[in-house]
Order: structure tokens, then C-alpha cells, then sequence
């Protein structure tokens, strides 16, 4: 059975969904940059083994990024799925996991990369937000995109209406991308991700609603 090392550092709740999808993949292992990671108690109490490298002990982002190459490979995973890994990892890391390296962002990417993406959208008066799976490339927040899922804006919207909208979306399609990756329904070329036998329908969002 193919595998997956899912890296978090926080919170851990797209690891949770990952845990909960039933994918066709074992989780080999969940490691954090943080100690303090909620997430972690969240996998340890569901069985899975969890490594911290606290990256306060290393002496700077290429030693870092080494010891997480190292444990990393340890496990043989197909696939590394950053989960609210909040940390900045160097070229030579993205590009030893070339193509097995994916990422979720809380937004409709290109748009809003980096830090506070709803504040962000918000602040550009948006009037559809949402998220993205990702391949991880050297550019942050970049890469090619996998799945993207759209929420209205709506206008009593705060940061943290918005974001718990966003995070719904995150939640079905991080586990359907894996899924995908999985399944080897992932075709990378260039810039582009084809998905075969993926649903489409001809539904279109429409924000603010169109009247009648
Ligand atoms: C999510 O919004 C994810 O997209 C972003 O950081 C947040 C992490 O949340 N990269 P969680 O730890 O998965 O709950």
C-alpha cells in the first residue's frame, strides 16, 4: 500500500480530514516544527506516529531542512502532504520531493499567497474566495494546482466567518486530492495537473447572486 508523512504545525484539522477520508494510503507518520502543535495530540490519540523536530534546535533553515529530508525518508513515503506547515522550506528540499511535495492554501491561488489570505480577500472586496491543493514548487505558494473549491463572500463576512467557510472546502478537497494522488489519476505537465475520470458539471458561481 502506497504512503503518505503529512507535516503540520499547528491545529492539525486538514490532517484530521486526511485521517477520517478512508484513502487508499497508510499514514506512515505526522511530524511537526512545534512542539506545542495541537495537531499532534490529535494523531497521537488516533495511534499514528509523531516526530517533533523543533526547528528552534537547528541552526538554520539547510540543517533544518536536512534532518526533516532525513526523517522524512526513513519512511519511504509516496507522497508528503503539508497540512498548516507554517514554515518556509529551501530549494533544495522542494526540489528532492519534486512532484510528491503537495500543499493546501487558504485561498484561490494565485491570488492571496502567504500569510492572512481571508484578510487579504477582504480587504480586496472579493466576491469569491476559497482554497487550493497544490504541487509545491520553490516560489511560495505557487506550483501547479490540483483542486481548487469557491465560497461566496458575503457581505457580513469577518476573517473568521470567511475562513471557517474556507475550511469546510479544505476539508473535502485536500483528501480527494490525495485521493487522486493515490490512485495515480495525476498527470503533471509544465504548469498544468490533468485529473483522469474527474467529474465536471456545468454549475457556475455567481457572486453576489444574479437577480431574477
Ligand atoms: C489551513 O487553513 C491551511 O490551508 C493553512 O493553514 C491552516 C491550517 O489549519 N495552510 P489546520 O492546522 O489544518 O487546522
Amino acid at each position: 500500500m502506497k504512503s503518505l508523512v503529512i507535516l503540520i504545525s499547528g491545529r492539525g484539522s486538514n490532517m484530521q480530514a486526511l485521517m477520517e477520508a478512508n484513502l487508499p494510503a497508510r499514514i506512515a507518520a505526522v511530524i511537526s516544527n512545534k512542539p506545542e502543535a495541537a495537531g499532534l495530540d490529535i494523531a497521537r490519540r488516533r495511534g499514528y506516529e509523531t516526530i517533533v523536530l523543533d526547528q528552534r534546535s537547528y541552526a538554520g533553515r539547510e540543517v533544518f531542512d536536512q534532518k526533516l529530508a532525513e526523517v522524512i525518508d526513513a519512511y519511504a513515503p509516496d507522497l508528503v502532504a503539508l497540512a498548516g506547515f507554517m514554515r518556509l522550506l529551501g530549494d533544495s528540499f522542494v526540489s528532492r520531493y519534486e512532484g510528491r511535495l503537495i500543499n493546501i492554501h487558504p485561498s484561490l491561488l494565485p491570488a492571496f499567497p502567504g500569510l492572512h489570505p481571508h484578510r487579504q480577500a477582504l480587504k480586496e472586496g472579493v466576491k469569491v474566495h476559497g482554497c487550493t491543493v497544490h504541487f509545491v514548487t520553490a516560489e511560495t505558494d505557487r506550483g501547479p494546482i490540483i483542486i481548487q473549491a469557491a465560497v461566496q463572500v458575503i457581505p457580513s463576512d469577518t476573517e473568521e466567518t470567511l475562513a471557517a467557510r474556507v475550511l469546510q472546502q479544505e476539508h473535502r478537497i485536500y483528501p480527494e486530492a490525495v485521493r487522486w494522488f493515490m490512485e495515480d489519476r495525476l498527470k503533471l505537465s509544465d504548469n498544468s495537473v490533468e485529473v483522469s475520470d474527474a467529474d465536471f458539471d456545468d454549475s457556475i458561481l455567481y457572486s453576489p447572486g444574479l437577480s431574477k
